[in-house]
């Protein structure tokens, strides 16, 4: 439904939300460029398709601070304390140094044996139901996901029901202030946390970043600090749960490749990184703001510190780089997708996420040879907010 140029995204409702790939696709068959109101009520302008969403998420001419939204903009900021994901070079450059000290890949190989413990645990818990069915998302994904990133950053497991609640309320809540709301209590949390940690240090990641500081001395201040370890607990559960519902879906959807890959699970690096192209969880990256007129091909979105969101999603569906892009292929040549984004904010968590999926898949595929979709696939519904994508239960059924 446009009005005045203006596609009114939430005029689409639930069609929109449960698959928006082919909105996507259609957009794109007209240019990478688009005037749109999001489902949350705003407008923006949505950059898609390979090219321009790869060039945009690189052009520094777009930027991450709020500081240059245009004041007149109706979005609701989130209450964040600075962090890399929310400043622009320099600032983003110090920031992100201080975190990659510590967030090293020794750091994230060393977690690969408690992974594996957690996913067999809760794998122990699914199995034992009678009934044989659960829903993978509540038995598998969420839970998995969120005690990963509490064990790496050292968030005690007697809080992390609250964190649950707050992570997904920062994304999907449909209204802003629950949004905002669950931000500051989260941020106030984790305030407190680091205050525990300043105190009596243990070998997470907070108390590294609470000590760490570089060659010249410069260290992450309290709200930085905060900022931080806010930006890694919503980027790293959501994301990382939604990649393993969406990629076992997918493979439940497709039973041949799932027939493939459990006949040969040398197979998995690649099947996973086709999850990631093919529906991976993130669907349009963190708002963008111009900082002067941007010529986009052919269109010039103003400067000012108009919005713009570039679909990732999109991007990684763009025919003109993947062939036939809407079938699911774990043995697809092309490499390359942007699911982790590019450039300056590509994803840190990167590794923890392959590691963690891999090792979620394959135990999955092994405990439960008959694993099953226990729903009509077109009955799946999915959760609310462009930016991340991901299946609101995923029933599943194994003998
Ligand atoms: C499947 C899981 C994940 C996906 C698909 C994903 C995707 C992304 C994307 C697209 C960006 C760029 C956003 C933008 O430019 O607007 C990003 C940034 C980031 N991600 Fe992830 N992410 C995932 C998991 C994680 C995890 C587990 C962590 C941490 C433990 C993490 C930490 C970060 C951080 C810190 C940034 C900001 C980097 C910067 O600004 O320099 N992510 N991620």
């Amino acid at each position: 439904m446009t009005t005045a140029g203006i596609l009114d995204l939430a005029a689409l409702g639930e069609d929109f939300v449960n698959d928006p790939y082919p909105v996507y696709a259609a957009l794109r068959e007209t240019g990478p460029v688009h005037r749109v109101r999001v489902p949350e009520g705003h407008e923006a302008w949505l950059v898609v398709g390979y090219e321009a969403a790869r060039a945009a998420l690189a052009d520094p001419r777009l930027a991450k601070s709020w500081d240059r939204a245009a004041p007149t903009l109706s979005v609701v900021r989130p209450a964040a304390g600075p962090n890399m994901l929310n400043s622009d070079p320099p600032d983003h450059g110090r920031l992100r140094k201080l975190v990659v000290r510590e967030f090293t890949p020794r750091r994230v190989e060393a977690l690969a044996p408690r992974v594996e413990e957690l996913t067999g645990t809760l794998l122990d818990a699914m199995l034992a139901r009678p009934d044989g069915r659960a829903d993978l998302v509540e038995a598998l994904s969420f839970p998995l996901s969120m005690a990963v990133i509490c064990e790496l950053l050292g968030v005690p497991e007697l809080d992390r029901v609250a964190f649950r609640t707050w992570t997904t309320d920062v994304f999907s809540h449909p209204d802003p202030s629950a949004r905002r709301k669950a931000s500051q209590e989260m941020g106030a949390y984790l305030a407190r946390l680091l205050d525990d940690k300043r105190r009596a240090p243990g070998d997470d990641l907070m108390s590294a970043l609470v000590r760490t500081s570089d060659d010249d001395g410069d260290r992450l201040s309290p709200e930085e600090l905060v900022g931080t370890a806010w930006l890694l607990l919503v980027a790293g559960h959501e994301t990382t749960a939604n990649l393993i519902s969406n990629g076992v879906l997918a493979l439940l959807t497709h039973p041949a490749q799932l027939a493939d890959l459990r006949a040969d699970m040398t197979l998995l690096d690649a099947a996973v990184e086709e999850m990631l192209r093919y529906d991976g969880p993130v669907e349009a990256a963190t708002y963008r703001f111009t900082t002067e007129p941007v010529d986009i091909g052919g269109t010039v979105i103003p400067g000012g510190g108009e919005l713009v969101l570039v679909v990732v999603a999109d991007a990684d569906r763009d025919p003109a780089r993947f062939a036939d892009p809407g079938r699911f292929d774990i043995r697809r040549p092309e490499r390359g997708h942007i699911a982790f984004g590019h450039g300056i904010h590509y994803c840190l968590g990167a590794p923890l996420v392959r590691l963690e999926a891999r090792i979620a898949v394959r135990a999955l595929l092994d405990r439960c040879p008959g694993l099953a979709l226990d729903t009509d696939p077109a009955a799946v519904t999915w959760r609310a907010g462009m930016l991340v994508h991901g299946p609101r239960r995923l029933p599943v059924r194994w003998v």
